[in-house]
């Protein structure tokens, strides 16, 4: 029985996207699983560009397999995603025993792309043009109770130190009712948490209404019967009040927000052309607080983007501070050939850009064990995820507001049954970044 084995890189679109990957081979091709690279048949490689070190990552992580090549001279080595959407042919010359190179735009050619390379020709297919096509086809779930439901793909925003709106394209997004049908089908099919997906997920509906219609199909998913809704990423320019009331009115939306700030320097905000100022941005994070009672809110910071001075850096902790995040993704610039910054001269060096993340992710974890410490004694919904990555006694999950638990599984609990579900759970104890607790009893099974 022939075999594959998917690696994924890169943000929650292509997680998904490796689901309908999975869902391809297995339906087209009736390759099976295997549990890693070495032995599997097909390696395919879903990559991501935003930064360099992915990239990185993917040359080393390609090159381990040439050994496998030599042993197995019918594996077939696939790239897809957002390097060999920027990359194309070149990845041919930079990983040579790579078989096949497609895009993002045309996951649905990839079990023909594989079927040519397997006669020997490598097999290359990048399309220029977005399309959805890949939404109408099978996919396997990475959990039974959790799916990622794409709203919209692609970018219009052109954020000046991006690579994305080169590697997926101009926004596109899904018929409403397309979407609806597809949410309840998959609580039909028992998940209980669906997190909605586009790179700018709350203009849903511009492109293709005219007007965004991000609140109104927040509420329509939420009326599907899911336990538990998300979203990512919202841009703060578009974060509207509606949207704001739809998370406080309906029951299944999560009173989380992840809304990336980037800068909390006006004068670099225009740089990274990201549409609104300190001031704004600010006022966005109050009226969300103000509207959604018990909100947690997460964000990502940008440091030393070019021209980055110690006094724009300065703007930026008071940013953060004033934010109270729950959570912050901070990463160090990394130019991306073929972006707007990647021209700009004023580099910053890499030591003070380095010391300013320190300052920044010590800033940010005050902050959050902080608000963690609020959780102390009292009671929340977890949504078990499995066993703890470090001790298999303990359960890992989530609350509502995205923050990860651990406790000890209750006595005689048989694990794997426990996963999906929900647990009351009392916070013991509270870290930066997770919560540990004590399970107060059954809910919801
Ligand atoms: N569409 C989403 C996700 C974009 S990529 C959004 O707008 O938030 C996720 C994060 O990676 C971005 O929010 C940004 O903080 C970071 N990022 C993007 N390009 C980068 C670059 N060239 N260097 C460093 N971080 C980058
Ligand atoms: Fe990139 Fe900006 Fe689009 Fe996000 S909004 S994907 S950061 S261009
Ligand atoms: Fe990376 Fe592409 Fe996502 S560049 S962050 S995998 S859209």
């Amino acid at each position: 029985m022939r075999t594959y084995h998917v690696i994924t890189f890169g943000c929650q679109m292509n997680k998904h996207d490796s689901e309908h990957i999975a869902g391809l081979l297995e339906s087209r091709l009736g390759l099976v699983r295997a549990e890693d690279a070495e032995h599997a048949d097909v390696v395919v490689f879903n990559t991501c560009a935003v930064r360099e070190g992915a990239e990185e990552r993917l040359i080393g992580q390609v090159s381990a397999l040439k050994p496998l090549k030599a042993l197995n001279p019918n594996l077939v080595i696939a790239v897809g995603g957002c390097v060999a959407q920027h990359e194309r042919s070149r990845l041919f010359q930079m990983l040579p025993h790579v078989d096949v190179v497609f895009g993002t735009h045309n996951i649905p050619e990839l079990p023909d792309l594989i079927a040519r390379a397997a006669s020997g020709t490598p097999a290359l297919s990048v399309p220029d043009e977005p399309s959805l096509d890949v939404e109408r086809t099978p996919s396997i779930r990475e959990t039974r109770w959790h799916a990622w439901l794409p709203i919209a793909v692609g970018c219009d925003n052109w954020c000046s130190y991006c690579i994305v709106p080169r590697t997926r394209g101009r926004e596109r997004s899904r018929p409403f009712d397309e979407v609806v049908a597809e949410a309840e089908r998959l609580v039909a099919d028992g998940v209980v948490e669906i997190t909605l997906l586009g790179q700018n997920v709350n203009s849903y509906g511009r492109d293709l209404y005219g007007k965004p219609r991000f609140a109104e199909i927040l509420r329509a998913v939420a009326r599907t019967g899911v336990k538990r809704l998300r979203f990512v990423t919202s841009h703060p320019k578009d974060l509207s009040d509606d949207t704001l009331r739809a998370m406080a009115e309906e029951p299944a939306v999560c009173e989380y927000l992840h809304l990336p700030a980037q800068s909390g320097s006006t004068r670099i905000l225009r740089a990274m052309n990201r549409g609104y100022s300190k001031e704004q941005y600010l006022a966005a994070v109050e009226r969300a607080y103000e509207l959604v009672p018990g909100l947690a809110l997460s964000g990502d910071v940008i440091v030393g983007f070019p021209g980055e001075t110690e006094q724009d850096f300065e703007e930026t902790l008071d940013l953060v501070q004033r934010c109270q995040y729950d959570q912050l993704f901070t990463f160090l610039y990394s130019p991306r050939p073929g972006t707007r910054a990647a021209q700009l001269p004023e580099t910053v060096p890499s030591a003070i850009a380095q010391d300013r993340f320190e300052r920044l992710t010590e800033l940010v974890r005050d902050s959050a064990l902080e608000k963690n410490r609020r959780l102390v004694g009292s009671t929340v919904e977890v949504l078990v995820e499995g066993p703890s990555r470090k001790d298999q006694d303990m359960l890992a999950g989530r609350t509502r507001t995205n923050k990860l638990v651990h406790a000890p599984f209750p006595a005689g609990a048989d694990p794997a049954s426990l996963e999906g579900t929900f647990l009351a759970v009392r916070v013991v104890e509270a870290h930066a970044w997770h919560l540990m607790g004590e399970v107060a009893g059954y809910q919801r099974q």
